[in-house]
């Protein structure tokens, strides 16, 4: 349903009397799949929005070229945007409109009907549970209704994809597990959805795929399973306080370990088997008199294979 190829943007940025480009997307190449919810998975910066602003046709790429809902990008941009749905980051419902005006506007402006503008608006904020408060101001709503109001003006068009900018961004917790349930309800539905996040835990519970986005790069894709099994073995994280660097040392030289970190307060180690080596460990450490204070081995998380495939933690950023 959307096929990427080596998508480029670069923003002109004027300081001072200086100009210099920010290469935000530095050939972003992936595909989504019908029915799929695809997930871009990266830090603030990482270029997932400017991503897909590009896919909706609201900003050209510099180079590349991608296929969305079986239309090209560049020649056919306003059949994409016939069929695609667009929630924003952050929204775009007005203070002073009501969830009822702002649905049958949005559909008015894809030159539906009056009536059946007026129709599919009733029935929207009955999906999205809107209808008690569907003649209230938008100012009025919690942050989860407003954004659900969004993603209902999303799906107006009854588009083929919907585009989804950190939907849950900005959310209170409950807020975000509102919206997440949503998402999930139209991934039950056969919806095809590329939705960016910078919550890994998001990533892992919506996503039938992720795309690990850094530096406008996808560094890694795959479902949430096969990328943590690409990091292969276990962590294994020691608090060591002020030992740090005579561990790293003995680390660094250890045949069991497959790649270090340094963390705030002591090492992350990559081993085949955490529980298996973890007495090792020890003794190596005990040999040259440091006594951790804390030790923790688990199996994989998305964070440690963004660490892996990032070069950094992005719970940490
Ligand atoms: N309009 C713009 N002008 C200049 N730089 C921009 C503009 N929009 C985004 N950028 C820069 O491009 C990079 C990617 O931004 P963005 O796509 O918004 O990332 P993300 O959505 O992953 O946080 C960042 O370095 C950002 O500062
Ligand atoms: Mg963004």
């Amino acid at each position: 349903m959307i096929e990427v190829s080596d998508l480029r943007k670069s923003y002109r940025v004027r300081l001072g009397r200086k100009t210099f480009d920010v290469d935000a997307v530095r050939g972003a190449t992936f595909n989504v799949q019908k029915g799929e919810v695809l997930g871009l998975l990266g830090a603030n910066g990482a270029g997932k929005t400017t991503t897909i602003r590009m896919l909706t046709t609201l900003i050209r790429p510099d180079g590349g070229s991608a296929v969305v809902a079986d239309a090209d990008l560049a020649t056919e941009a306003a059949v994409v945007r016939q069929r695609i749905g667009y929630v924003s980051q952050g929204g775009c419902t007005q203070d002073n409109s009501t969830a009822r005006e702002e649905l049958i506007l949005q559909a008015r402006m894809f030159g539906i009907s009056k009536a059946e503008a007026r129709e599919r608006a009733t029935r929207a904020l009955e999906t999205f549970h809107l209808t008690d408060y569907a003649d209230r101001r938008c100012k009025t709503y919690s942050g989860g209704q407003r954004r659900r109001v969004d993603i209902a003006m999303g799906l107006i068009n009854e588009p083929k994809v919907l585009f989804l900018d950190e939907p849950t961004a900005g959310l209170d917790p409950a807020g975000r597990i509102d919206i997440q349930n949503e998402v999930k309800r139209l991934r039950a539905e056969g919806m095809t959805v590329l939705i960016t996040t910078h919550y890994l835990e998001e990533a892992d519970a919506l996503c039938d795929r992720v795309a690990i986005v850094e530096q406008g790069r996808v560094v890694a894709e795959g479902t949430p399973d096969e990328l943590k099994n690409e990091v292969a073995g276990d962590v294994v994280t020691l608090g060591l306080n002020g030992s740090t660097p005579a561990a790293e040392k003995i680390m660094t030289g250890a045949a069991y370990v497959t790649k270090l970190e340094t963390t705030d307060d002591g090492l992350r180690l990559f081993v085949e088997s955490g529980n298996r080596v973890l007495p090792t460990i020890l003794h190596d450490l005990d040999d040259a008199g440091i006594v951790p204070d804390t030790i923790e081995v688990h199996r994989p998380s998305l964070d440690d294979v963004f660490l892996a495939k990032a070069g950094r933690s992005l719970t940490a950023a």
